[in-house]
This record gives C-alpha cells, structure tokens and sequence, in this order.
C-alpha cells in the first residue's frame, strides 16, 4: 500500500529547510522542525514566520491559513523528536561527513518503516544511503530556493532505492503541487550539473574584471529572459553553498575545468561574504 506521509520531520532550519518546512505545512502535512541549538531553532521560527507573514501581507495567504499552517509544525532542538515521523528530509550544511553521521543516528532513531531523504544539491545520496542499515528506503528529494516558490524537485534515486519508495516519493511531490523529476544519483544531478559552470564562469568573469556585476547580471536578465542575473542568484543560493556545490561537483565529476571553484569565490566566502544570509554578498542587502 502507498506510503501517505501524513508527518514529516526536516532536520536543519537554515534557508532550504524551513522553506522545506513551509512547503509541507503548506499542504496539510504536519512537520516536525527540528535544529541543534535553541538558536538555531528561533532563527528558522523566524524565517517561516517572514514568509508566511509576507505571504498574508500580499494577498497570497489568508491569515486563518497561515495560523493553520503553523500550528502544523512542532519545533524541537534534537533528534529525538522524529521518532514517529513518516519521512525525514535533511537539510543540513553540504558536508559528507555531517550527513552520514546525521543519517546513521536517523536510523537509529525513526521507526523502521520511516523513509530516509536528503536535500544535497551534489553530495552522493547512495555514500549517504550507506550509512544506515536501510539504504534502499533512502531517497534524495531536491527542493530549489526559494522553496515555496520554486516548482522543480529532483527525485534521486540511487542503485539500491525501493521502487515503492521513488512512486511514493514522486506522488508526494504532485501532493505538494510542485512537479517532479526522476535521476540518477550523478554529481550535481541535472539542474546544477548545468547550472553551477555557468555560475561560475561569471564569477570568473568578474575576477578578470571583465564586465561589472550589474552588467553581467543585466545582460542575463534582459539578454537571456532569466528571472535574476547569475551575481544576484549566487547571492540567494548562498556563496558558501554555491562554493561546496562546486567543490562537490569539480572533485566527483572528474575535475571537470568548468567547477572549479573560481578563486573570487572563495575568498569571499573566507570573508564572510556569503550573498543575502550575511546581509553582503556580489551586491549589499539591508
Ligand atoms: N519565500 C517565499 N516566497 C518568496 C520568496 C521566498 N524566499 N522569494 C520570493 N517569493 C515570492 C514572492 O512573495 C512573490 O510572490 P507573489 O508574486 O505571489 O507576491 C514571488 O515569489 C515573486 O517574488 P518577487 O516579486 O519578490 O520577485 P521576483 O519576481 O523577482 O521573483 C524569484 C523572485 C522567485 C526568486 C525569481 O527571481 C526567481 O525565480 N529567481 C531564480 C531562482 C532560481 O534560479 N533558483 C534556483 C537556484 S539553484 C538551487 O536552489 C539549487 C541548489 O541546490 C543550490
């Protein structure tokens, strides 16, 4: 019988979780947030409430809807809180090692039956997947920022992924409204593999001093009919997460020229400079 995943838990409540958090709560499923610290907890409370206040300041959200929503989900610092949630999807930092420790401790503690996911943008989901003693109940699910707008999931799948478990997946994501597409566990998947060499050939492009970034974001934008210029999108998808996505991507996928990570953007990233998170990225937020 198909899964229904009536609660889900999201661990990491940075920019893609508690937009995750807000996708789910959206649709009637009841969340489960959970972070590792009291501040980082407060920190995605008030992001989700952001949100969803701006939603109902603009129209797009009745007020009543979006106390309902909230009253959808439960925050909690600490794992323990997912032991009887249906799916999990993480979203913490992108790092290996974090992750496999995140999903061996999952395993131990979500109930048998419960499905394992990631969000990664390019770390291998089976090297994740192996860290439990359920890998074929672990499943990638891609979401794109900003999360409540964007309609793009990637359903990873990798070698050892239960069939039920991908259709149950992809019907979940229908249930979202959002529009799902099935790959290969494959490094940066199939939106950034094509998205992070044009990235960041115009970091490089400002490094060599070769346009300015208001041109180069301009001529994307006007040129291209793109909904922001490649600066501004870095800027969103965070510099320090479009540095690891890279990285990822440049050492899994042969040391291909075009992701290694352009030396601009690292520096930046040393400095604190992280796009619209740290209030100052390629252009300066308030
Ligand atoms: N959360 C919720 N809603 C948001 C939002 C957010 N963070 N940001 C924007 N919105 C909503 C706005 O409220 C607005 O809704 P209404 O029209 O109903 O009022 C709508 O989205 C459009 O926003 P704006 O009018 O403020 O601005 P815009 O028209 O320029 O759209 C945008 C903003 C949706 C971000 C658009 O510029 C866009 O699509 N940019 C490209 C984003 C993109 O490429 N994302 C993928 C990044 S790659 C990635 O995420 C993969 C990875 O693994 C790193």
């Amino acid at each position: 019988m198909a899964r229904e995943f009536t609660s889900v838990g999201v661990v990491g409540l940075g920019t893609m979780g508690a937009g995750i958090v807000e996708v789910f709560a959206r649709s009637g499923v009841d969340v489960v947030a959970v972070e590792i610290t009291d501040t980082a907890l407060e920190r995605g409370r008030a992001t989700l409430s952001g949100s969803t206040d701006r939603a109902v300041a603009k129209g797009r959200l009745a007020a009543a809807d979006r106390d309902a929503l909230l009253g959808r989900v439960t925050f909690a610092v600490g794992l323990d809180a997912l032991h009887a949630v249906d799916l999990v999807i993480e979203a913490v930092p992108e790092r290996l090692d974090l992750k496999r420790r995140l999903f061996a401790d999952l395993d131990r503690i979500c109930k048998p039956e419960a499905v394992l996911a990631t969000n990664t943008s390019s770390l291998s989901v089976t090297e994740i997947a192996v860290a439990t003693g359920r890998p074929d109940q672990v499943i990638g699910i891609h979401f794109f920022n900003p999360a409540p707008v964007m309609k793009l999931v990637e359903v990873v799948r990798t070698v050892v992924t239960a069939d039920d478990v991908v259709a149950d997946v992809e019907a979940l994501c229908a249930r979202l409204g959002k529009v799902g597409v099935t790959i290969g566990d494959r490094a940066g998947f199939v939106a950034n593999a094509l998205l992070f060499g044009y990235l960041n050939h115009a970091v490089a492009m400002v490094e060599a001093r070769y346009a300015t970034r208001e041109d180069i974001d301009v001529a994307m934008k006007l040129g291209c009919g793109l909904p922001m210029g490649p600066l501004a999108l870095m800027d969103l998808i965070g510099l320090d997460t479009s540095y690891e996505v890279l990285d990822t991507m440049y050492r899994r996928g042969g040391r291909d020229r075009r992701h290694a990570p352009a030396p601009l953007l690292r520096q930046m990233v040393t400095a604190g400079l992280l796009g619209r998170k740290s209030g100052r990225g390629f252009y300066t937020y308030e």
